[in-house]
This record gives C-alpha cells, structure tokens and sequence, in this order.
C-alpha cells in the first residue's frame, strides 16, 4: 500500500484536505497524517471539527455525517457515505476502489517515521498550506514534523505538492513560493476554475483536489476535463 503524508496547516480551506483525505483512503492508500495546531483551529472554525492533537481518533476529523452540525460548511459540502455509488463513480472507477488506512503523528513527534528520508512515501501534499509554513520551508527551517517531513520530501526529491491560500500575496511570499517551484515543489494554490461550470460548493472543492489527484498520479473523475465530453 502506497504512503501519502497529509499535512493540514492552518489556512483558510480545510475542507480541501478533509476531502482529499477522503479520497486518498476511498482510493486505497496509507494516509500519514499531521496537523499543526493552527490547522486544527480552523478546522473548528470553517468545518465544526474538533480535532484533539494529543488524542486524535479517525472520527473527530471523518465524522459519520449524522456527527456534523447543521449549519457546518461540511454537513453541505460532504456527499453521501463513501459506500453509495453516486461516490464511486464520482471519484473513482467501481474497479479501482479499495479501502486505505490512516495513520497520524503529533507535529511535535519528530521520531515519527516521516521524519526519515528511510521511511518510503509516494509523495506529501500540504493542504492547505499556510504562509509560514510556505515561508518555514523555503528557509529549511524544520521546526515540527511538518517542516521536517517536507524537508525530506525536498532532499529526497520526492513529490511534495503545497496548497497555499492567500490573497493578496506580499512579494516575500511571492517569492518563497518562486524559491520552492525552482526546487522541484509543486505549487498549486487553492484556486479554483469555473470554466466547468460548477453548480455547488462541493464542485469548486473538488476542482482543487481533482488537481491535487492529477499531480499525485491519481485515476479519479471527480472533474470533467476540458476537451472531454465527460
Ligand atoms: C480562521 C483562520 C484562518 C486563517 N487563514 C489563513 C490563510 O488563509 N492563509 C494563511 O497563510 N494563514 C492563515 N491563517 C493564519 C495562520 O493560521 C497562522 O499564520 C499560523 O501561524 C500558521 O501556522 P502553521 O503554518 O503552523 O499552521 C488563518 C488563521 C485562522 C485562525
């Protein structure tokens, strides 16, 4: 089973890794999992979840849907549980299903196995990615697991995609950005395209995870694409 780290930070869009977590489990891989404590907090804040760092379980962040508030950005943006057909062929095809595992580590937990270029991933996506972690690792500076396990992305020229959301962008982060990009790292901000006509919240989200899928080499059909009559 492939390993994917998921790092959560504390940017505004955490229902875009609540969602890719969703589809990296749905799609069959072992989720290495860290939040720093800022992604928590606006976990709560923008979806209703309360995410303990120190006694973290599956459910506090993949919720059963009868557990989300009503008036939580999830509870609207959540389809139906992942067994319904509507999901399998809106994410992946019938064939390609499979069941994955989580794994979470504390951002303090440097031990972790993620921390070592030894410990075999397929890549890490940081999503969201906020402005000081994007600054943190454009400077190598390994404060928690996050920094580190991103570092070793970078010396092991593995895949490391970051998801920032920001707006406007002051040239110090233009230019960590720029810094990362020219050292391999993906860039792909929280920015999503309306040329596929989306008619929900939910469409939007998965435009950037669909993107976020397209990098890591993932077969989903959660967007149409253009120039597909899909
Ligand atoms: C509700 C909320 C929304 C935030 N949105 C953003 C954001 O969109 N982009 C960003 O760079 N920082 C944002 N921040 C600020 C970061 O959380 C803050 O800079 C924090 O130190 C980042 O720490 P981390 O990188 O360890 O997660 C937000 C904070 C909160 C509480």
């Amino acid at each position: 089973m492939k390993n994917f780290v998921l790092a959560i930070t504390g940017a505004s869009g955490s229902v875009y890794a609540v969602r890719l977590l969703d589809v990296l489990l749905y799609a069959g891989y072992h989720v290495q999992l860290t939040i720093s404590p800022a992604g928590a907090q606006v976990l709560k804040h923008e979806l209703g979840l309360n995410v303990d760092l120190n006694a973290f379980a599956s459910h506090q962040i993949l919720p059963d849907d009868s557990e989300v508030s009503e008036d939580s950005v999830l509870s609207r943006l959540r389809r139906p549980h992942p067994q319904s057909e509507h999901v399998v062929s809106s994410v992946l095809s019938e064939s390609e299903t499979n069941v994955g595992k989580l794994t979470y580590h504390h951002y303090q937990d440097f031990s972790a196995g993620i921390a070592s270029g030894s410990f075999l991933t397929a890549g890490m996506v940081i999503c969201p990615c906020s402005m000081g972690t994007l600054g943190s690792l454009a400077n190598g500076m390994s404060q928690n697991l996050i920094h580190r396990a991103a570092d070793v992305h970078l010396k092991e020229r593995r895949k490391l995609i970051v998801v920032p959301r920001e707006t406007p962008l002051s040239s110090i982060q233009l230019e960590n950005m720029k810094r990362l990009s020219d050292n391999g790292v993906i860039v792909l901000p929280a920015m999503p395209g309306f040329y596929h006509n989306p008619l929900s919240l939910h469409d939007l989200v998965d435009f950037v995870v669909a993107r976020i899928c397209d990098q890591l080499g993932i077969k989903h059909e959660m967007t149409k694409r253009w120039g597909n009559d899909l």
